[in-house]
């Protein structure tokens, strides 16, 4: 696949809600992180938004993952890693670590691990207590949060080997 062209978006970010909500489905647990945070999209070939994400900075040089969400159709072509990957160098800049959380599932975990993530620790208890409707992924009711993290601090000696950052 060619490399994405992803941009920020600045204004009217709930036109993103349907997408933003296959990975977050509820909207109000999205609206704790879409306005104080940086929303990125990349578009597919059918110029119809494929991929959606959005970091936060949680401070002490860490910044967070709240939300990527690969539309279905577009799925397994590498979308949603090219997108942690552009994110990385970019947030790489300013920030030693990239946290995400996610729940207890096969796939993302899959997706994570493949990415560069490694597990940090977990927020027991997360869904059950933040969601009002019990969350269900692989037929399994999640309950806590896992938390897995990536060194992305940016290294001079390095720079040959990353691509340019927009
Ligand atoms: C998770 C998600 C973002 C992955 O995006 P994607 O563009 O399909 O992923 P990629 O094509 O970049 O996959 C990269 C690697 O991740 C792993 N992976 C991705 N989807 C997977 C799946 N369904 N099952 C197992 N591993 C998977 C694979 O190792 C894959 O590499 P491969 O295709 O060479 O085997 C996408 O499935 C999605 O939007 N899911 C719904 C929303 C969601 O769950 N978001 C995360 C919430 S925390």
């Amino acid at each position: 696949m060619n490399m994405l062209k992803i941009e920020r978006v600045e204004t009217d970010k709930k036109r993103f809600l349907e997408l933003l909500l296959l990975a977050d489905e509820q909207e109000s647990m999205i609206d704790r992180y879409l306005y104080r945070g940086d929303l990125f999209v990349c578009y597919g070939p059918d110029g119809m938004p494929a991929c959606v994400a959005v970091v936060t900075d949680e401070g002490e040089g860490i910044c967070e993952l709240k939300n990527i969400a690969v539309a279905p159709s577009y799925r397994r072509k590498g979308y949603g890693r090219q997108m942690i990957d552009y994110l990385c160098r970019r947030y790489g800049r300013d920030f030693l670590f990239m946290t995400v959380g996610t729940g207890c599932s096969r796939l993302t975990v899959s997706f994570y691990e493949h990415c560069g993530f490694s597990y940090s620790h977990s927020l027991p208890d997360f869904f059950t207590l933040n969601y009002d409707h019990p969350i269900i992924e692989d037929g399994q009711i999640l309950r806590d949060m896992l938390y897995f993290r990536r060194r992305i601090a940016y290294d001079p000696q390095h720079r040959a080997h990353r691509g340019p950052v927009g």
